[in-house]
């Protein structure tokens, strides 16, 4: 007699399901985000813009100069600009926060030359449709205006 003796084996086999696949980290993309950072974008505050005034200091506050300012403000620009709203030009309120001395007085003094060479007067040439306008103020006067704004912060 033949006894066959059949063993069966059950072998469980555990697989280990090694998984590798979620390190791809988005390395492009964050290295594609770096590149987006602007590089001409410097701070406006740097940029003197184009013009007579290269570099201006400023001190304490000038009231009666300001003054003075707001009296050339009010017969020369208020054709086209309001403090707190924009009008045919920008509102200015706050506009010595966002631009340096220089780049304001070259504005006032020199705007032919700042619509057609520097870019943030380019962009709002752009935007407003309408160039600003040269008033012929002196050096003195559109100082007068600056601190003028000074106290429209
Ligand atoms: C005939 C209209 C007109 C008159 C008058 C005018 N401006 Fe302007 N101004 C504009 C316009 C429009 C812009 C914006 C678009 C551009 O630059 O062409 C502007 C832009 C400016 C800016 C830049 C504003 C910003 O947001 O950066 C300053 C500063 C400024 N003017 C000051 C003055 C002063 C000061 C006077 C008076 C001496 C004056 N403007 C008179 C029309 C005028």
């Amino acid at each position: 007699m033949k006894k066959m003796k059949l063993i069966s084996t059950l072998l469980l086999t555990g697989l280990f399901l090694v998984s590798c696949g979620g390190d791809k980290k988005d390395n492009a993309a964050s290295e594609t985000k770096t590149e987006a950072v602007k590089t001409e974008n410097l701070d406006p505050m740097l940029d003197k813009g184009v013009g007579p005034i290269t570099r201006i200091e400023i001190g304490a506050l000038d009231q009666a100069l300001a003054d003075k300012g707001k009296a050339i403000f009010a017969a020369k620009c208020t054709a086209c600009h309001k403090i707190e709203k924009k009008y045919i030009g920008p509102a200015l309120q706050g506009i010595t926060k966002k631009q340096s001395p220089e780049w304001i007085m070259n504005m006032i003094l020199n705007p032919e030359n700042m619509l057609a060479n520097n870019a943030t007067a380019k962009a709002l040439l752009a935007e407003f449709n309408a160039p600003m306008a040269n008033q012929n103020l002196t050096q003195d006067e559109a100082r007068a205006v600056y601190e003028y704004f000074r106290t429209q912060e």
